[in-house]
Parts: structure tokens; sequence; C-alpha cells
């Protein structure tokens, strides 16, 4: 059985394509397979674009590449996924609004796995000056996908 992860924000430049090529990384290095990973925003202002080179830069700092091209979370993603995670409140309330009746996927926040309550918020870094707020969102997406992994894929 093949289980689907999508990781969603808001703009999908900074956050979630982290968090799906963390989650990847996790999966590979456990070795586990058959799970797919994809991440996609809310909004469609950067629709076809490459992530923000601030993201790109933090993950090739611990060795990692990405080349995922920005898309907009679909009503059919609902159907598909088994697993959405958003990464603060907003996500979360969005992705409840847009999710049609009887969904398939579970909506879930990516810090409330492994994260302890004061640290569970995944912030949005795009407003910031330089790259640490990118370095936090990649150190939380490490220790959640982990969590995950551990208590709802094993
Ligand atoms: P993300 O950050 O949701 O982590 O990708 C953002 C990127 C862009 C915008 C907002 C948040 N924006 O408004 O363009």
């Amino acid at each position: 059985m093949v289980q689907k992860i999508l990781m969603i924000c808001l703009g999908n430049i900074c956050r979630s394509p982290i968090a799906e090529v963390v989650m990847v990384d996790t999966l590979e290095k456990a070795n586990k397979k058959n799970v797919v990973v994809d991440s996609a925003a809310i909004g469609s202002w950067h629709v076809g674009n490459r992530a923000d080179p601030r993201a790109i830069s933090t993950l090739a700092q611990h060795d990692l590449k990405c080349t995922h091209i920005v898309r907009q979370i679909e009503k059919q993603d609902f159907a598909e996924f088994d697993f959405i995670f958003g990464m603060d409140e907003d996500n979360m309330s969005e992705l409840r609004r847009l999710a049609p009746k009887g969904s398939k996927a579970e909506l879930l926040m990516l810090g409330d796995f492994g994260l302890e309550a004061k640290n569970r918020i995944i912030e949005d870094p795009y407003y910031e000056r330089g790259a640490a707020g990118f370095e936090t969102a990649y150190q939380q997406c490490v220790v959640a996908c982990a969590a995950f992994m551990k208590e709802r894929l094993a």
C-alpha cells in the first residue's frame, strides 16, 4: 500500500518545500518505502516558481536538494492524499475550509509531532531578513518528520 503525504504552507516557497525534502530524506534514511511526498501552496502567487533561494540554500547546507516547482492545492488533493500537513494555525483553518465533505485526507499540523508545545508552530520566515528562520524551520521539520514517521508510519 502506498501512503501519500502533502506538505502545505501559504506560498509553497519556504516552509512546505523544506518539509517535503526533509520528509523524503527521513523516509529514505529509515529505508521506508511506498510513501509519496509532495508539497503545495494555499495561495497562487508563486505557482510555477522554484522555492525561495534561502530555502534551497538552507537545504543545500544539509546536503539536500530541492527541485520543487510551486503548485496550488486542489480539491482533488483531499481525495488523493492520506495526510495533509499545515505549518501553522492559519494553514490549518484554510485547509479545514477548503476540504470537501467526507474527504479522505487527515489534516494535521506538522509541529504537533515531536515538538514542544511552545515550539509547535513552524513560523513563516519569508518576510525576515536573512536565512536564520529557514534553518529554524528546517530543524523543526527534522524533529517533526521523524516523530510522525515513528508514530504513524511504523
Ligand atoms: P511560505 O512563506 O508559506 O512558507 O512559503 C510565504 C511565501 C510567500 C508569501 C507568504 C508566505 N507571499 O505572500 O508571497
